[in-house]
Parts: C-alpha cells; sequence; structure tokens
C-alpha cells in the first residue's frame, strides 16, 4: 500500500524535518515505494481517516510527532509507523525522564538537576551549585540544541535559563562534560559505526549541525575496545527507554575516555548533513537502502 512521509509539523524543528522528509521521500521513490509528503499530524490523521495510507514512515522531528502523541494515535488506528513506540517515544522526547532511567539502571549520564518552568532566581542559583561549573542547559523535550546553551561562570547563567524557558516542558541543567562529542545510530537490532564530530567551533550547535560546511565527521569515531564499548552502551540505552526501529544515541566522552550517554532521538535528522546516513554509509548501507531499512522496521 501507499506510504505517507508525515514531515515538517509546528515544532521548532519545522524546518530541518521538512530538509529530512524531502530527501527521504525521494529516495523512498527512487526504490519504487509509493509515497506521499504530509505535513503534520492532523492532515495525516485526516489522510488515514480517509484510507488513503497503507503505512507511515515518520520524519516529524520533536514536539507530537516524537514525543509519542503521534505513535498513540497510530497505534489505535492501527496503521504501521516506522520507529519507537509511545513508551521509548515519550520517555526519549523528555530529557529528563530519559536520565533518570538510565540513572536507576546505573547507566553513566552526567550529573543534573531538573527545573521546573518559571523557577525562581534562588532555585536556578542554587541548582546550578549543587549541578557544578560548567554547566549546560537545556529545555527538556527540545531537540537540533535549540535553546542549548553552555554555562561556564555564573553571570551567564540567568540569561540560559530565560533561553531554554523560551520552549514548552522543564529545564534541565546538566554537568558539561568536555571531551569528544560522539553518537551511535541504530537500525533495528543493527548498532552503527560511531561517529566522533568535531564542530569548528567550540560547539555542535544548530549551526554546526545544518549550515557550516566545516563541522568534521570522523566515522568510525573510535578505535577497538572503545568502539566496541561506546556501541554497547548505546544500545543498552536506547533497550533501557524501550525504544525501537531506529534511532540516535548521542553521547559525550571525556578526557579520561569515560562515555556519558546525553539523549537519544527517536526520528533523527536524515537531511544532507545529519548523522545517521553518515554511519550507515560508513557500514555499506547508502541513503535509499537506509531509508528502505527503516520502512521495513514499522510496526505492527
Ligand atoms: N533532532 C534532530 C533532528 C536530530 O537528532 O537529528
Ligand atoms: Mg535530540
Amino acid at each position: 500500500g501507499r506510504v505517507a512521509v508525515v514531515m515538517g509539523g509546528s515544532s521548532a524543528e519545522r524546518e530541518v524535518s521538512l530538509d529530512s522528509g524531502r530527501n527521504v521521500l525521494a529516495a523512498l521513490r527512487s526504490r519504487g515505494v509509493d509515497a506521499q509528503a504530509i505535513d503534520g499530524i492532523p492532515a495525516l490523521l485526516d489522510a488515514l481517516r480517509a484510507g488513503h495510507f497503507a503505512r507511515v514512515f515518520n520524519i516529524l522531528h520533536g514536539g507530537g510527532g516524537e514525543n509519542g502523541e503521534l505513535q498513540g494515535a497510530l497505534a489505535s488506528l492501527k496503521v504501521p509507523y516506522t520507529g519507537s513506540g509511545v513508551l521509548g517515544s515519550a520517555l526519549s522526547m523528555d530529557k529528563v525522564r530519559t536520565k533518570h532511567v538510565w540513572r536507576s539502571l546505573g547507566l553513566p549520564t552526567p550529573r543534573f538537576v531538573a527545573l521546573p518552568r518559571g523557577a525562581g532566581a534562588a532555585a536556578v542559583h542554587a541548582a546550578a551549585r549543587e549541578v557544578g561549573y560548567p554547566l549546560i542547559v537545556k529545555p527538556a523535550c527540545e531537540g537540533s540544541s535549540v535553546g542549548v546553551t553552555r554555562v561556564f561562570e555564573e553571570a551567564q547563567l540567568d540569561a540560559a535559563v530565560a533561553l531554554a524557558a523560551r520552549y514548552p516542558g522543564d529545564l534541565l541543567m546538566e554537568t558539561l562534560i568536555e571531551g569528544e562529542e560522539i553518537t551511535v545510530g541504530i537500525l533495528g537490532r543493527q548498532v552503527l559505526p560511531s561517529i566522533h564530530i568535531v564542530p569548528a567551533g567550540a560547539f555542535y550547535d544548530y549551526n554546526a549541525k545544518y549550515v557550516a560546511e566545516d563541522t568534521r565527521y570522523l566515522c568510525p569515531g573510535l578505535a577497538g575496545e572503545a568502539e566496541a564499548a561506546v556501541r554497547a552502551l548505546a544500545l543498552a540505552a536506547f533497550d533501557a527507554l524501550d525504544c525501537s526501529g531506529w534511532g540516535r544515541v548521542d553521547l559525550m566522552r571525556d578526557r579520561a575516555g569515560q562515555a556519558w550517554l546525553l539523549e537519544v532521538n527517536t526520528a533523527p535528522g536524515m537531511t544532507s548533513h545529519s548523522l545517521v546516513p553518515k554511519a550507515a554509509a560508513a557500514a555499506g548501507i547508502d541513503y535509499a537502502t537506509l531509508c528502505w531499512r527503516v520502512l521495513e522496521t514499522s510496526f505492527p
């Protein structure tokens, strides 16, 4: 049957999702899949009720497309879809709950404090003292580094919190791990080679992710036992959140070689700058084959 490639939507990552989605759509069509673009959840649900599609390739980033809302609707409509189910999506979109789960299982994740929206200055500064500088402030439920600031001293704290508070959900204040930024893509039960991301500037921010042409990507990112260990950790982190299908686990590796889990993306970017396509290519899986394999993971 026909495949809906759902993209765009209304999250802060709308433009990234449209970029990912157009690439996925072209790739699926190049493989002979009868696929059509749909922008956002309401249009998708209308089309499904009208019987237009048999399967959904979900490439919405952030918001209701990546946090379990869409997954719940599709499950109740009994339409197969790519990526994690309700629980894995919901947990992964919330970096605070993600970290609670990992910590409870003894998986390494940087020290953190969760702050409710609208926390007063006293609570914010007390949390920062507890976490320690340098730290990083993030909206708990955004992606693509939207609203994220690295804070090296107390004078930078209030602005960082004000920026993160512009996005929905709680705030996460986390110890900043300085070292190597590593990401691991997962495709079905296959763990792809890690990527060591080397931004030209100090921080792999939105610009370094999607605009800059001078970000370097080393793949595999590590060698020998270190590579095997980081892949095993990524898969354990993915499974701990009940994720399935495909995704990408982001980590930091500190200067002593210890890996620290940051978050999981359950509908990772598929733009020309994105990471899972690079890791897949290093494993001999071209972009169109990657899209085909993701589609094959759709369930039920
Ligand atoms: N949230 C973006 C799309 C990513 O993880 O690739
Ligand atoms: Mg993310």
